[in-house]
């Protein structure tokens, strides 16, 4: 009897198994588990056997069941799922994958270039890793000076040069002033300078790594109302024709004299709300080249003035209306949802 009930359960399987339809397996299931199934004839002679063989075979009889019908399931699964991949139905409208855009601070660098490249500036790049003596001792802030503190350097871990020092994270795009006096070899110069720069750093309002935009123009004649025309133009380009700017005295080493550069609030015009309180947003350094930088660059300051200034990228992005963010690392973090408004 057992030996019976292994021999069908094996024969439909292997029915079930090479099914090719629908059709053919409920035919199957009739033929085995239906009510005049071959399984049903076995369970009819249950009655004539013993107790303890009874109990035996109709658990074999149990098992067999569960077998088939799981096999019958699976095969039904196959079948019809088989069939919906055959089907395709091309008028159906894909799933649109997500479009990213550029970074608010790449749209801000673009921005930037275009409205100094409109007035003749040429954009140039110069060393992440740079030279203590680009970074600062030609910009006349000698070793050890103390001024050197403001700028939280990252130093390189690696051999310091004779000539040109320790190796830094350029702290400041001030880095490329006597580069590019030195690529260019003579004035005239218009160069804007945009590129990372990195500083021991880190709070609501600064990231260690962040943006700087440099400009330097070296000519004969250049004095300080080309710098205050320069600031205006930007200010009014990049915020609107209502901005305007005014410069402050303040002291930088690599430039004399040294302005601290304001831009009017542009969401009250100047008069004076919760984002500025003064009317005022104070955006970053500039003055008329130091002599002794002209010089580290083979420039004769005798015959040549410059004017320069170096402001955050993210800070001047930031200024304009709907874009601001309390926590500036927010740029830079995983989170999306602030920088896929823009
Ligand atoms: N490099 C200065 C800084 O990072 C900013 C600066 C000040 C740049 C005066 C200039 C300048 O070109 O003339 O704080």
């Amino acid at each position: 009897m057992e030996q019976t009930l292994h021999n069908l359960k094996n024969q439909a399987l292997a029915q079930i198994i090479s099914a090719e339809s629908l059709e053919e397996l409920k035919n199957i299931r009739v033929s085995y588990l239906g009510r005049k199934g071959q399984i049903n004839k076995v369970t009819e002679e249950l009655k004539n056997l013993g107790t303890d063989e009874r109990k035996a075979l109709g658990r074999l009889l149990n098992d067999t069941k569960q077998a088939l019908e799981d096999a019958l399931t699976n095969r039904i699964q196959e079948l019809t799922h088989a069939k919906r991949q055959e089907w395709l139905d091309p008028t159906v409208p894909g799933i649109e994958p997500e479009r990213g855009h550029l970074h608010l601070v790449t749209q801000a660098i673009e921005e930037i270039s275009r409205i100094f490249e409109k007035i003749g500036f040429t954009r140039v790049r110069y060393p992440e890793v740079e030279w203590d003596w680009f970074a600062f001792e030609s910009l006349n802030m000698p070793k050890e000076h103390p001024a050197r503190d403001e700028w939280e350097t990252f130093f390189v871990d690696a051999p310091e040069n004779k000539k040109w020092g320790k190796i830094v994270l350029t702290p400041h795009t001030s880095s490329g002033q006597v580069r590019e006096m030195m690529r260019l070899k003579k004035p005239p110069i218009r160069m804007i300078n945009i590129a990372k720069c990195y500083r021991r750093q880190s709070d609501v309002t600064h990231n260690p790594m962040f943006h700087q935009f440099e400009g330097l123009v070296v000519d004969k004649g250049i004095n300080i109302t080309h710098l205050k025309g320069t600031i205006d133009h930007f200010a009014k380009s990049f915020y609107g024709p209502t901005a305007i700017s005014r410069i402050r005295p303040f002291h930088f080493m690599f430039t004399e004299p040294s302005f601290e550069v304001d831009f009017s609030c542009i969401h009250c015009n100047g008069k004076g709300c919760r984002f500025c309180k003064s009317g005022w947003h104070e955006v970053g350094g500039a003055g008329m080249v130091q002599p002794n930088v002209l010089k580290a660059g083979g420039i004769d300051p005798k015959e040549y003035s410059g004017f320069a200034f170096g402001w955050g990228v993210e800070r001047a992005q930031l200024l304009k209306p709907g874009i601001e963010l309390d926590d500036i690392r927010t740029l830079y973090s995983t989170d999306l949802r602030y920088l896929k408004q823009f």
